[in-house]
Parts: structure tokens; sequence; C-alpha cells
């Protein structure tokens, strides 16, 4: 059997989830019998002070209740065989439980399993800035049952008024269902996130909007869905370095430069349109001091005029066509403004990679800060530059700007001149970087992303990811963005797959119903077999139509590098409790219940047997009675 790390250690040795232990306990109180001692064990929750690395909450329910500091807002959530159940009745019940602290920079993740849906719709999430009250508005990472469904995963926002706003979809790899535990992650820096379903980015946002003290929640809608192995970490505060198993930050350099005339609004929007997550640019003042977008010291290459963009006006600059040079379809583009370039991104979306483009002085690059402050882009500007001085400035004017220096060559010491020009990233030659990958592990150590340039083909892409190279810079905005498609969709090795319930050697009488549960890795299809006979994973065993004794549940999967398989064999018991159960869901008369129940108590399971035998198929549905008689001649002989 293979077996997957991050199992709860004490539940799933025992009987299944929810629904049979909640059998079992009704039938112990109808009969006054005693029941099995709960299994107990030290929490591992452990709230403390957050800083980088800190596991912030570590939570395996092995203790048996809710654990302390978590509160149950809304809806039934509790504690069973090591998971935590939520349950939600319909899709108008968000029902939550909320834990944790506010966090800035955070990776939260959990083992996330529906055991039933009512409808495919349902859905379960990670909530990512939540108040201990619940009160809205608050942000949840979300996963339905259908998982491969365009909106199988999402970010979202239960608003004020009580709406919701939903920027990010996506569809996962392989369908959730029911009874497969999924291993599901968000990984959080202020407004940006990534979705990480079983090991793999599907879905990235800039767009949380966070609160000052939302901590963190789990979500139920419509379904009850099961949890383990909550853990909350605090990250460095840099989004910008790539996790292992998520792609490239794409750059569009000077927009789709390779599709459209450089550093125009049809660039940007076609780097926008082809998914690039941000747009480069290059920056530079006209001579009455207006920042425009322009790559070379002159006009000359990009448009249909002459002269140095410092000798000329920005009524000249903007008289100026910046398309025909490229191809006559852009006849009539301009030089944008860098005001224009920003307002085109905060009405149509994007965010910007601002280069200075050459020397500025301090008080050019206040008139470009004032722009982009003036524009409210203010979250949504990297600078970088060349310029050591004009780096300098900005971090003066304007220090919550993320600073990126640019470099042919590389620095011998990449992490000093990184701390001290406070750079959020070091953007080398991407040739260089390539001749020297060893510089990339130091400067992630030190909390610095790598965003390389101007890299324009897959061969390069591959061996900068190797590297760990978090962003690229490219004129070939499309063909990066379906690299990284491919990236995300490649196999990350052979399939797994664990049966968590009924657990190998599990002993359950009949007054339990285990839900069969599966975890399963690198697998898009999940076969089970129950004794030989087709199954499901979230199927309910029904212990009262199988024999006493030994059976086996068998599971298969299937993904792009093969498949594995797994097989768990568990003993129907034969117990007072148990049978207490048989008889009382019998379907029998009621006066046949009274009967056979007050045998059961006194332990007169020979007579109740004969009993039994006699009102087969009369008072006691035939099928059934044979089920009664056989368990009560069993305890009889014990
Ligand atoms: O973004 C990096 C790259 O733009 C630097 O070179 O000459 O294209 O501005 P350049
Ligand atoms: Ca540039």
């Amino acid at each position: 059997m293979t077996v997957l790390p991050a199992a709860s250690p004490l539940g799933r040795a025992t009987a299944g989830p929810l629904a049979p232990r909640t059998r079992a306990v009704a039938v112990a109180a109808a009969l006054a019998v005693a029941g099995g001692a709960a299994a107990v064990a030290v929490a591992t929750s452990s709230p403390a002070a957050a800083e980088p690395g800190n596991v912030v909450v570590s939570e395996d329910f092995s203790a048996g209740t809710v654990p302390a500091g978590w509160n149950a807002v809304d809806g039934a959530w509790k504690v069973e065989n090591g998971r935590l159940y939520g349950t939600s009745a319909s899709s108008s019940e968000n029902n939550k439980i909320t834990f944790g602290k506010h966090l800035n920079d955070f990776r939260i993740e959990a083992n996330m399993r529906f055991e039933t849906v009512s409808a495919a719709t349902r859905w379960a999430s990670l909530g990512l800035d939540v108040p201990a009250s619940g009160a809205t508005p608050w942000w949840i990472a979300t996963m339905r049952s259908g998982t491969t469904a365009a909106n199988g995963l999402e970010f979202a926002q239960r608003t004020t008024a009580n709406t919701w706003v939903v920027p990010n979809t996506a569809s996962a790899p392989y369908a959730a269902g029911t009874g497969r535990d999924i291993r599901v992650a968000v990984e959080v820096h202020g407004n940006q996130a990534r979705w990480i379903f079983d090991g793999r980015e599907a879905m990235r946002t800039n767009n949380l909007q966070r609160s000052t003290d939302g901590g963190q929640a789990l979500f139920v809608n419509g379904a009850t869905v099961s949890y383990d192995n909550v853990t909350v970490t605090e990250l460095p505060p840099n989004g910008y370095i790539r996790p292992e198993g998520s792609p490239f930050t794409v750059i569009a350099h000077r927009g789709a430069s390779a599709a459209a005339p450089e550093n125009t609004l049809v660039s940007q929007e076609i780097a926008r349109k082809g998914g690039a997550d941000w747009i480069e640019n290059d920056v530079q003042p006209s001579k009455d001091g207006v920042p425009f977008i322009l790559h070379d010291g002159t006009v000359d290459r990009t448009t249909d005029g002459t002269g140095n963009i410092r000798d000329l006006t920005a009524e000249q600059i903007k008289a100026l066509d910046a398309g025909s040079w490229f191809g006559p379809q852009y006849v009539g583009e301009r030089v944008p403004t860098l005001a224009e370039q920003l307002a085109d991104l905060r009405t149509r979306g994007g965010s910007l990679l601002l280069e200075i483009k050459g020397k500025h002085t301090r008080d050019e690059v206040a008139t470009i800060i004032q722009v982009i402050r003036d524009e409210q882009m203010m979250s949504r500007v990297f600078v970088q530059s060349f310029e050591v001085d004009a780096l300098q400035y900005t971090y003066e004017l304007a220090p919550e700007l993320p600073l990126g220096l640019l470099r042919s060559s590389l620095d011998a010491d990449p992490v000093a001149i990184s701390k001290q020009l406070h750079l959020t990233a070091y953007n080398p030659d991407g040739n260089a970087l390539l001749a020297k990958p060893e510089v990339v592990a130091p400067l992630h150590a030190a909390g610095v992303a790598v965003m390389a340039w101007t890299m324009d083909s897959a061969s390069l892409w591959q061996r900068l990811e190797r590297i760990g190279t978090d962003a690229i810079i490219t004129n070939r905005t499309a063909e990066l963005v379906g690299w990284n498609s491919a990236f995300m969709q490649r196999s990350s090795g052979d399939p797994t797959v664990e049966i968590t319930s009924p657990a190998d050697g599990a002993r359950l009488d009949r007054a339990q119903s285990p839900v069969i549960a599966v975890a399963a890795t690198n697998a898009d299809t999940v076969t089970v077999t129950v004794d030989g006979k087709k199954s499901a994973a979230g199927r309910k065993l029904d212990l009262v139509k199988l024999t006493a004794g030994k059976h086996t549940v068998s599971t298969q999967v299937t993904g792009p590098e093969g498949t594995a398989t797994a097989t768990s064999t568990f003993t129907v018991t034969v117990s007072q409790a148990g049978l207490g159960y048989v008889i009382l869901t019998s379907g029998a008369d009621p006066a046949a219940i009274s009967t056979m129940t007050a045998k059961l108590v006194d332990t007169r399971y020979a007579e109740l047997a004969s009993y039994v035998d006699r009102q087969a198929g009369k008072l006691i549905p035939a099928d059934v009675a044979s089920v009664i008689a056989a368990d009560a001649r069993t305890l009889a002989l014990k």
C-alpha cells in the first residue's frame, strides 16, 4: 500500500467518519449499553508569535474536540475520528469556523474531503481573511466538489452587502468528487494569492482586499466536508518569489512587443489579453517634464519623427505616429504618457513593471511617483532600473514601491547590493544568470526574487525554471503563457493512493456505516470495489448487509504516469450495540422490536435467535431476520 504523508495518527486507525459514530451513540443510548472509550491525545494547535517560517497553526484534531480558539460561527462543526467535520444543509448557508490570527504573508493548507454533497456546485473553502466573528466582508479560496468545472476553484469575496465578488476562477486537473482527500493550499502575500491544488498552482490573483484583523477560517456550503492536518505558516514578505511547482510570473517586455509596436497601448492590450501578469515599459521625460513611454533616447526608431525625447515637448511627442513603423495596421498608435498607460491599466486591468530608463534627477523621479499616485496605481506598480540613483530616489520618495535592479552582468555579491538598495527583486540578463545560477538560492534566502530578461525561447525558459528563476521578462508573452500552461499540466510523477476509510485492520460493528475515502495524488480517475464488486469513493458501507467477518476494499487510480492500487481489509464484528442497531432499524413490527430489544438487553441471545427464527417473514422481514438470528447465536456462544 502506498502511504501518503500527513496522515492523522489516531483517527485513521479507528472507525470510519461522521455517520457511524453518530449511529453507534444513538443505539448505545437506546440500549443503555456502554460505548467504547474515546482516544485522547494532546492538541497540537499552538497559536504563536508570527515570524517568517513560524508554524502558527498545526492541527490534526487528534484531541477529539474542536480546538481551543476555534470559533464555530455558524453551522454544525464537530471533531470525530481525528477529523473536523462541517455541515451546511443548503446553498444559502455559508457555514464557517474561524481561527488563527491576522497575517499579511502566509500559507494555509489542509486536507479537504467532501463526505456528501447535494449537487456538484457545492463547495468548501479556506478562509483567507475572515474576522473571528465571521462578519462580512471576508475572502475565501473555494473548491467545488465538481472541481473540473470552469469555476471549480475560485477566489471570492463576500461583501458587506452579502453579495459575491469573484475576480478569479479556474478548473482543477481532476474532480474532488466525494470521499477523496485533496491537499489544498493557498499562499497569500498582501493582495496577492496563489491557489495550489494537490501541489500545483492552479490560479493567481492580485485582487484580495485585505482587512487589518481578519484571520483564517474553514467553510462549507451545501455539503458535509471533513478537514484534517490544517496548517498555517508565516512566509517571508515577498510574493514575487515563485513557490516550487508554480509557473513563472510573465512580464511582457515593452508590452507584447513581438506582436505589436513596443511601448504602446495596443501592445499593452495584446499582452494583457494574452495573459501577461505584468507589462514592462520604459519611462523618460519630455523636454517639458512629462513622463512618456519610450525605450530609446530618440524617437527615431519607433516613430515617424526624429530627435532626442528630452529635446521634444509633450505636444510634439503626442503628434508622432508610433505604430506605422511596425505595420500598416498600427498607423495612428501614439507614444503614451505614463499617465495614459496607468489609466489604461487601472480601467482595463493589469500591473506595471516600470523601468526608469536612463539617468533621472530626483525631481524627475518625484514626478513619476506623483503620476503613479495621481492614477491611484501605487499598489500595482513595480519599479526597476539600471540606474542606482533612480532606485535610491524612489526608495526615499516612496518606500512602499517594490524595487528591482537591472544588471547586464552579475554583481560579485548580489545579496549585498540587494540589501543596500532595499530590493524586492534582482533583475539580471538571463544569459548572465544562466552562467552563474548559484546566485539564485542566496537571493531567495535573503527574500529577494529573481526576474530575468529578455528571454524568448522555450529552451531558455526550461533552463531558467530549473535554476529557480521567479519571473521572465519576454517579448513573446503568449508563448510563455502557453509554456506556463504546459508546465502546470506536466505530470509530477507516479500516482499514489491510500484508503483512508475504512482503515486497514479496522474492526467495525453493525451500528457503524463508514464512508469509503481515498487520498490520491497525480491521479485523474479513481475506481473502488468492495469484495470485488463495484463501489465508489464517498459511498457509505452498510454493515447490516455484510456478513460478519473480513471484507476487502480495493482501489485503483490512474494518472498520466500510470496506475496505483491499494487495499484495506476490515472486519465486521458482532456486538450487542451493533445488533441493537440492526433490531431498531429492521422494519419489524413495533411489538417484535420491543420483544427483541428486551431479550437483547437481558443478554438472552439464544432465546432471541429462536424468537427471530419463528417471526422471520411474519413480524420481522426475512432478510434482516437472518442477520439478527445469526448475530444473536454468535453472541450466545461468547
Ligand atoms: O526589463 C528589462 C529590459 O527591458 C532591460 O533592457 O534595453 O529592453 O530596457 P531594455
Ligand atoms: Ca526596459
